[in-house]
C-alpha cells in the first residue's frame, strides 16, 4: 500500500504527479497557511508531510503518530521544530542548491532599488508627479566601486559577492567560518571581523540562517557602527534584525536606508517602515521565480519519496534522526 502524504500548499502539478506515483497524496488547495487545527487533523494518519512556509510544531507532531518524514520546499527550516522531529526519529529535508542564485538576484535587486530609488521613481511617475526633467530629481547613491559587506557567506552570500564584483564593488565578508583562500581569491572577497564589516561597508547584506544564536544579530549596537550613508539589505530572515532598532536607526539617520524582503512578524511590517521612502519592502519573494519554485517543489517531492522508501537523501538537516 502506498504511504499517505499531505502537501500544505498547491505546488506545481509536476511535483504532485511525481509524489502521486509513489504515495497517496492529499493537497491543501489554498495558497495560505493551513490552520493548526486543520493540520493536526489531517496529520492523524499521514506518513509524509511536504510543507512550505508552514509551522510544524511539537503539537502537530503529537497529532501525527504515523509521521515518518518531512520535506520542506525551502532552504530555511526555522518553521519546523527540528529538535522535536529528531527526538521522534523523523528526518527532515530542506531544499538547498536550487534557489541560491535566484535569491542572490533578488538581494541585488533590493540593493539596486534602494540605492537608486527605483521604487520611489516608479511611484513618482505613476502618481503623475513627473512634469519636467530636473537636475535635482531623485539623487541616489552609487553602487559601483562601493564596499559590499556580506554578513554570512554561504551559497547566497557568495552569489551576491559575484554580482557585486560584476558591479566593480569591493567585497568584504564576515562569517563564523572563514572560507578557503582559493574561494576568497576566486570571488575576490576579503574576510574581515564583524565590526570592520559593519564600519566599512556601504551595503551590509545579511545571509545568515535564523537560529537562537542569530536572532537579533543586528540591533542598536550594530546600527551605531554602520556608516550614515550605508544601506542594510535583508533577504534572509526577518528575526535576524531587531526591527524596532532598525526603525530607530533610520529615524536617527544612523543609516541611509534599507532593502527588506523579510520581517520580524511576517506578514506584519512595522508601521513606521511603511511610511519611509528610503526603505524598499518586498513580501518575502527571494526565491519566487517560476523556474526556481518548480525546482524547489521537485526537490522536496523527490526527498520525501526517498525518505519514505528508506533512502537517505543528502539534504537531511537532522541526520541524528536516523540514530
Ligand atoms: C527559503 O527557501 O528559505 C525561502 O526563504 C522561502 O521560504
Amino acid at each position: 500500500m502506498k504511504p499517505k502524504v499531505f502537501v500544505t500548499r498547491p505546488l506545481p502539478a509536476q511535483a504532485i504527479e511525481l509524489l502521486a506515483a509513489h504515495a497517496e497524496v492529499e493537497v491543501y488547495p489554498h495558497d495560505s497557511p493551513i490552520s493548526r487545527e486543520q493540520l493536526a487533523n489531517v496529520c492523524r494518519d499521514v506518513e509524509g508531510l511536504l510543507v512550505a512556509g508552514t509551522r510544524v510544531t511539537e503539537e502537530i507532531l503529537d497529532a501525527a503518530p504515523r509521521l515518518r518524514a518531512i520535506a520542506t520546499a525551502s532552504v530555511g527550516y526555522d518553521n519546523i521544530d527540528v529538535a522535536a522531529c529528531t527526538a521522534r526519529h523523523i528526518p527532515v529535508t530542506n531544499a538547498p542548491g536550487v534557489l541560491e542564485e535566484t535569491t542572490a538576484d533578488l538581494t541585488f535587486a533590493l540593493l539596486l532599488a534602494v540605492a537608486r530609488r527605483v521604487t520611489e521613481g516608479d511611484r513618482y511617475v505613476r502618481e503623475g508627479r513627473w512634469t519636467e526633467w530636473q537636475w535635482g530629481l531623485l539623487h541616489g547613491a552609487d553602487i559601483h566601486h562601493k564596499t559590499l559587506g556580506l554578513y554570512g557567506f554561504g551559497n547566497i552570500g557568495r552569489g551576491v559577492a559575484r554580482r557585486g564584483r560584476g558591479f566593480s564593488m569591493r567585497v568584504l565578508y564576515y562569517a563564523r567560518h572563514r572560507v578557503s583562500e582559493a574561494i576568497e581569491r576566486h570571488l575576490e572577497a576579503q574576510y574581515v571581523d564583524r565590526e570592520t564589516l559593519l564600519r566599512e561597508s556601504d551595503f551590509v547584506s545579511l545571509h545568515i540562517p535564523l537560529s537562537p544564536e542569530t536572532t537579533h544579530a543586528i540591533r542598536a549596537l550594530e546600527f551605531s557602527l554602520m556608516k550614515a550613508s550605508a544601506f542594510l539589505i535583508n533577504a534572509s530572515r526577518g528575526k535576524v534584525v531587531d526591527e524596532e532598532a532598525l526603525v530607530q536607526a533610520l529615524e536617527k539617520k544612523q543609516i541611509a536606508g534599507a532593502g527588506l524582503d523579510v520581517f520580524e512578524q511576517e506578514p506584519k511590517v512595522h508601521p513606521k517602515l511603511l511610511t519611509m521612502s528610503n526603505v524598499v519592502l518586498l513580501p518575502h519573494v527571494g526565491s519566487a521565480t517560476t523556474e526556481t519554485r518548480l525546482k524547489m517543489a521537485m526537490l522536496a517531492a523527490e526527498s520525501l519519496i526517498a525518505l519514505l522508501e528508506g533512502r537517505r537523501p543528502p539534504n537531511v538537516v537532522n541526520p541524528q534522526a536516523f540514530e
